[in-house]
Order: C-alpha cells, then structure tokens, then sequence
C-alpha cells in the first residue's frame, strides 16, 4: 500500500518548564502528494503550533514537543537534528506565514533573501539568481525587477506576501503550509493570492495544507478538511462531505456560521455562543460540552476519541449525528 507523503500521528505539544500544559494534544493527519488539505479551528485550537512543530519551528523553549511521530516520505522529521532539519525545510516542506515580516529580513533585499535561501540549499549562485526572477515573475509581481531589489519595508502587505510564497516556492517542497497568510490584507488582495497558490499548486503538483480559521475560505480551496478543537482535530472529511452532513456539532456550528451566499455579508455572521477552553483547566470530559447543544451528561465522562465514521470520514463525538436535536 502507498503511504501518504506526509503522516502526522498523536503529535503533542506543551507549554512551560515544569508540568507542561498540553495545548496540542494529539493530533493526527495524513497529506497525500499533491494533494490540499485544510485545517480549520477557531484561533486558539493549536493549529499554528501543530505546524510549527511538524517543521521543528517552535519559537520558544517553553513549547515543546512531548510526543508523537511526523514522517516526511518515510522519514521521521522528529528525530532529526536541527542540520538535517534545515535541509528538509524549504527543500521538501515549506511554510507562509499570516506574517511575512516573520519569516523575511527587513535588512536585506528580496532578491538577497532568495538567492541566499537557494544557495544554502546547494543551488549555485549564477542558478540561483535566474531562479529567483523566475518565482517573482511566477507569482505575478508584475514589476518583478523593482521587487527584486527592494528591501521588504518598500513593499506592500500583498506584494510581501507573493514574495514569501516566491521564496517558499523557490526550492520546489513537495508539501507547502499556508498559515493563515491572506488573514491581514484587504478582500481583493486576499482573493488574488488565494487563486494564485491555488494556481502554483497545480502547476508544481505540490501538496498544500491551508490553515485557517476561515471555513469560507476552505470550502474553495482544499479537498479535505480537518476540524481543530482545543488542540484536537475533532473531525475529518471531504469537503463536500462535511458541508453536507457535518458528523461534530462543532462543525456544525462553524457551518451555520458562515455568511449565506445573496446576504449582507455582516447580518449573517455569528459567532459561536461561548469560548473555547483554557488548555490549563481541561476536565475528564469532551472539551466541547460547555457549549454543545447535543451534549448531555454522557459527554461529561470522558473525551471522545476521532473515530471512522465511514469511508475517508472521522469524528470525536459521543452522539451519532441521527440523534441531535434541533
Ligand atoms: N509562544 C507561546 N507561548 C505560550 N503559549 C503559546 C505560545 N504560542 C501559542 N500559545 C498558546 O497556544 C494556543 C494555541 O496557539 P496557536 O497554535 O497559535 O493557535 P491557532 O493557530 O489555532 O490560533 C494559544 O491559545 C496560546 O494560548
Ligand atoms: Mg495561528
């Protein structure tokens, strides 16, 4: 049997020096090669820190991993030492970012920041210069010579924001990771990236996983969904499955949530009743309850594990969708 390009099992991660708290707590994903997956969850679920993780990014000493397994192409990403990890970040994975200023040097031009990526990957220099006018042609900058010499202060949030997907580009990942990246530019900005890595994607037949907080966003641009919860995916599925019949009443409430197509995009925009929990003070019980109106005391006993809900389909509830309520 073929393996997916990228599986992440029961990843874990926590915060502080002593007793960790768990914010990730078992997170699992498959990535198959080319293909897009997205990653949905209000802000706060361990999304971004579950892809930190995978990339061996995490920005602090008092996150760790604490456990888990995440195997690029049969290779175990969480043993490697930080040499070999470098080489397989940008190589084989690479990451934007909602913050292009996060992963670009103010100090030094575009161009620079990318012919020196390329260069640390083994491409020489003269290659590595044509190679970076080709990504800042490929992701539409239209006047890519002036972009190339500019320092990133120069340049527009949208601009930044094509120039780090030219240089995650650059090296050709076989797997790329959106974190949020069109969250802080206007709508007309944020529609034309969505379709210009939707575009890239299909030409370089890389794998992309989108995180957003955005189902909206989503539902145009991936195959597969996986819904995060206080640091778990409480469901998995297609993405016509899970518009269609939603199997976790979280789901369903980010469902009802969305804008109806015809309305004011504003009038129809609800938030979920409540909060979700502090990762410091979770109970025995499914982490949802306090703001489910399935749950009942069943649900207070213990946290419900993701479990096949039929073909490609996974979810952590403790009632079957043909019993809610309402
Ligand atoms: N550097 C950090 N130090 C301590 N706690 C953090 C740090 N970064 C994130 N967290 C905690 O982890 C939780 C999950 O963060 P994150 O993965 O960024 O969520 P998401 O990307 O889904 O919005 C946050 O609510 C926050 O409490
Ligand atoms: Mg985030």
């Amino acid at each position: 049997m073929a393996h997916p390009l990228l599986t992440i099992r029961g990843l874990r991660v926590g915060v502080g020096r002593g007793v960790p708290v768990e914010i990730v707590r078992g997170v699992d994903l498959d990535v198959d090669g080319g293909e897009k997956v997205g990653i949905v969850g209000e802000s706060g679920s361990g999304k971004t820190l579950s892809m930190l993780a995978v990339l061996g990014l995490l920005p602090t000493p008092a996150l760790r991993v604490l456990g888990g397994s995440v195997r690029l192409g049969g290779v175990e990403l969480l043993d490697l030492d930080e040499p070999h990890l470098r080489r397989v970040r940008g190589a084989r994975i690479a990451m934007i970012y909602q913050d292009p200023m996060s992963s670009l040097n103010p100090l030094l031009r575009v161009r620079t920041q990318i012919v020196e990526t390329l260069v640390a990957h083994g491409v020489d220099r003269r290659r590595a210069r044509e190679r970076t006018r080709e990504v800042l042609s490929q992701v539409g900058l239209r006047d890519a010579a002036r972009v190339e010499g500019a320092f990133p202060h120069e340049l527009s949030g949208g601009m930044l924001q094509r120039v780090m997907i030219a240089m995650a580009l650059s090296t050709q990942p076989e797997v790329l990771i959106a974190d949020e990246p069109t969250t802080a530019l206007d709508v007309t900005v944020q529609e034309q990236i969505l379709s210009l890595v939707g575009e890239l994607q299909a030409q370089n037949r890389m794998a992309v996983v989108w995180v957003t907080h955005d189902l909206g966003v989503v539902a145009r641009l991936v195959d597969r969904v996986a819904v995060m919860y206080a640091g778990r995916v409480v469901e998995h599925a297609s993405t016509p499955d899970l518009f269609a019949r939603p199997q976790h009443p979280y789901t369903a409430a980010l469902l009802a949530s969305l804008p109806r197509p015809g309305t004011a995009h504003r009038a129809t925009l609800r938030q979920i009743p409540g909060s979700p929990p502090d990762p410091a003070r979770l109970g025995s019980g499914c982490p949802y309850l306090p703001r489910c109106p399935q749950g009942d005391q069943e649900c207070r006993v213990a946290e419900p594990d993701l479990l096949d809900r039929g073909p490609g389909r996974a979810s952590a509830c403790w009632k079957p969708r043909d019993r809610w309520q309402g």
